[in-house]
Formats: C-alpha cells, sequence, structure tokens
C-alpha cells in the first residue's frame, strides 16, 4: 500500500505563501467556484476537508457564501506541519499566516465582512486529524460530512490512475446521502517541487477523465458540473494547464 510518507513534513508555510498571499486569476477562479458551490445551502453543517493542508482558503470562501458558516469542520491531513499551520491560525496566534489577500478578496468580491467570516470560522467545532488517507478512515467518519471537500489533493499525491481512485473513495465514504461534493484539481499536472529537491508525484487528469475516474471511485454526484478553470499569467511554473472543478450532490447508490 502507498503512504503519505512524502508529506509527512510538507513544507506548509512556505506552500501557503507561494499559492495563498495574492489573488490572481487561479485563486480567483477557484474561490469563486467554491463559493457557487455552496451559495445556496444556507447552512453548511459539518464540513470535510480531505487533505486541507495548511490552507484555509476553501473554507474562508464557503464560510463567506452562507449565512452560517461551518457547524464543525472535519480536516484530514497526514502533514503535522499542515495542521499546525491551521491551528495557529484558528487560535489567533500573533504569527500565523496572513490571510489579507484572500479575504480583502472575499469582502470587495462577495460582500462577505473579513471580521465576520474569521469569527464563524473559529467558532465552529473543530476536528483536526493527522490521517494518512491511503490508509483508509476510522469509523466514526463514515458518512458524517455535509459538505465535502477536497482540493489539489489526489492527482498531487500520485502518479498513479488506481492510487487516485482509492484516494477519491474517501469522498464517498466521508459523504452522507445527498452531500454536496466540492473537488478542485490541477489540470494536466507533471511532478512538482517546493521548497527543496523533493519530487512530488502528478497525475495528469483533466474534465474529460475525470468523470470515468469518479465514476470508478463510487463518487455519483447528482447535477454534476466539470468546469476547466484558468492559469495565471505568465504561468507560475510550466507543467500544467490550469485547474479543473467538480461539484455536485452526492448519490449513495453508487
Ligand atoms: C497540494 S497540497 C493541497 C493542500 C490544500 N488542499 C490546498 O487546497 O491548498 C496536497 C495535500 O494533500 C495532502 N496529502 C497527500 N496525500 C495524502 C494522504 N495519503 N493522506 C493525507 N493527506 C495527504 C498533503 O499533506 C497536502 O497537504
Amino acid at each position: 500500500m502507498p503512504t503519505a510518507a512524502l508529506f509527512f513534513d510538507y513544507p506548509a508555510r512556505f506552500y501557503l505563501g507561494k499559492y495563498y498571499s495574492k489573488v490572481g486569476v487561479e485563486n480567483d477562479a477557484f474561490m469563486r467556484s467554491v463559493a457557487d458551490a455552496t451559495r445556496r445551502l444556507g447552512s453548511l453543517g459539518t464540513v470535510v476537508e480531505l487533505g486541507g493542508g495548511p490552507s484555509l482558503c476553501a473554507m474562508f470562501a464557503m464560510t463567506a457564501a452562507t449565512e452560517s458558516g461551518p457547524e464543525r469542520v472535519v480536516w484530514l491531513d497526514a502533514g503535522a506541519p499542515n495542521l499546525r499551520e491551521v491551528q495557529s491560525w484558528l487560535s489567533g496566534q500573533p504569527d500565523a499566516f496572513d490571510y489579507s489577500a484572500i479575504l480583502d478578496w472575499l469582502e470587495a468580491e462577495l460582500g462577505a465582512s473579513a471580521q465576520n467570516v474569521i469569527e464563524r470560522l473559529r467558532g465552529a467545532r473543530w476536528d483536526l486529524r493527522m490521517i494518512d488517507l491511503w490508509a483508509g478512515l476510522p469509523a466514526d467518519l463514515d458518512g458524517v460530512g455535509d459538505v465535502v471537500g477536497s482540493y489539489f489533493v489526489a492527482e498531487c499525491a500520485t502518479d498513479c490512475e488506481a492510487e487516485f481512485i482509492e484516494l477519491t473513495k474517501r469522498v464517498r465514504q466521508t459523504s452522507r446521502d445527498g452531500a454536496q461534493v466540492v473537488l478542485a484539481y490541477i489540470r494536466a499536472s507533471s511532478p512538482y517541487r517546493l521548497h527543496d529537491d523533493t519530487l512530488y508525484p502528478a497525475l495528469a487528469v483533466d474534465e474529460c477523465n475525470l468523470p470515468s475516474l469518479l465514476d470508478l471511485a463510487g463518487v455519483s454526484l447528482a447535477n454534476r458540473a466539470i468546469r476547466r478553470g484558468p492559469i495565471d499569467e505568465p504561468p507560475p511554473r510550466p507543467g500544467y494547464s490550469g485547474m479543473v472543478f467538480v461539484q455536485g450532490q452526492l448519490t449513495k447508490c453508487a
């Protein structure tokens, strides 16, 4: 069985600085997509984020898009530095990552008061768990999510289709019947590096092969929408061609 060992020491702060310290066309499209997927829900209930890493951006976008924030957040990731970053922001540590660029964008574009978003998110019940998603999930997470999200995870964790499908099964497992599923992928990614020579694997996914990969993982979505997202110009790194966003309501019969 593969392991998530590559991610145990994920460079959390470097990652946040590189990808979330400004809002270009990619983050604009990503946050709009997450907000659109959740806006009509009104209430988020329990949100599960699979491979959430250190980044709270999608949680900010969901919270901004809905009247009440999440009641509970189940945050699953293999990297201890990632969980420390999340905990640091939640507890308002002075050296926590500065999300001003993201919060300012939400205020300007979605009309969401940053202070209100922060308070609602910090007011939720957080369940931060260091978990290797390859190893399966504890039974108490079966069907727990009213909203289940995963962004830039399965295609950034393996170059093997069967392993991508195995990781994607966690979406189905953690979703209640009818849960809102919100997914985002790096489109046509090559293997990539972050802060050092570590080479992370990648599986090339796009709007053409994702439907069958999701079907094989049992992620059957009513009202499924799959949309290609843009790429920052000039591309910050070669080796990918934008993003792909997927959303819909899980039908558990699959
Ligand atoms: C590219 S980052 C994406 C982080 C975040 N979702 C975001 O939107 O920026 C990939 C994340 O997947 C996590 N990950 C990869 N494989 C995993 C596994 N088997 N179990 C748990 N987490 C995993 C890594 O720790 C890392 O945080």
